[in-house]
């Protein structure tokens, strides 16, 4: 593998989570003004990974456009069913998100988590279901402030991870996204040292449940208020290999200055 993240061999991720935002016509324009804007800077794709998660509805429209210029942009499913098919009506199925080409996908997003109860086991469920089909998971986790004020910094996310990676399958490969919840949306970003603690606390629980290799090679991402104008200082910690971006994902100017972060990492 290139070695593009430092002396890791871990490529950098950008991913860009558009949540409940833009419909099929406007994902095209996007995901186009993204590639012109990318090339017209020359960025490196293999030295820094760039994707896209919009929702299901623009999913096919996203895949007929990437594959017919032949973009360098990856793209993935906000979520998934744990199941695969039957009655579970307003689900989508991993073998549905395979069909389109979809890399990753989203599983265990702190909204998921709020406003859809999803519980630390169904989040292993949906894992197994993403390695069953192919797909790699973006596993998010992350307190809250009221975790934060009682068990400290990476007591909350630590669990998670240990029950959600309880669903991987041995030898493929996963993505962490650490996302304290309170710094989603929020303007408040984590500081890098705080996420650089999280993160390589997390790190050792793949090592735990997985193993040394899994560790070293597994993608640590940080979320939550990324801008153009953070992200070079999330990027100078060891275990942080990108960053998973909401808001700011949605602004094509602001999204691509954060996938440049190479160059204003001396900012
Ligand atoms: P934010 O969202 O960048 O708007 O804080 C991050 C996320 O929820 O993934």
């Amino acid at each position: 593998m290139a070695v593009a993240g430092g002396t890791t061999g871990r490529i950098p991720l950008i991913a860009g989570n558009w949540k409940m935002n833009l419909d099929h016509l406007q994902s095209i324009a996007f995901v186009q003004k993204l590639a012109w804007t990318l090339k017209d800077a020359r960025h490196d794709f293999a030295k820094v990974e760039v994707a896209v998660f919009p929702p299901f509805t623009d999913l096919r429209s996203v895949q007929t456009l990437v594959n017919a210029d032949d973009l360098p942009i990856a793209f993935g499913g906000q979520d998934l069913s744990e199941f695969d098919s039957g009655a579970y009506t307003g689900e989508i199925s991993g073998q549905f998100l395979k069909a389109l080409d979809t890399k990753y996908v989203i599983i265990g997003h702190s909204e998921r988590r709020q406003y859809h109860g999803e519980s630390d086991e169904q989040i292993a469920a949906k894992l197994a279901a993403a390695h069953r089909n192919g797909i790699v998971p973006i596993v998010c986790v992350g307190e809250t402030a009221a975790d934060l004020e009682t068990h400290g910094p990476s007591a909350v996310p630590v669990s998670q991870l240990r029950v959600a990676l309880g669903g991987a399958a041995k030898g493929q490969e996963v993505v962490v996204a650490y996302e304290p919840v309170w710094a989603i949306g929020s303007g408040q970003p984590a500081t890098s040292e705080q996420a650089q603690q999280v993160c390589a606390a997390l790190r050792a629980v793949v090592a735990e449940v997985l193993d040394d290799e899994a560790a070293a090679a597994t993608r640590i991402l940080y979320g939550g208020s990324v801008k153009a104008a953070n992200i070079a200082g999330f990027m100078r910690e060891p275990d942080v290999d990108g960053a998973l971006v909401g808001g700011a994902s949605l602004l094509v100017d602001e999204f691509s200055s954060i996938v440049r972060y190479q160059q204003h990492l001396g900012t």
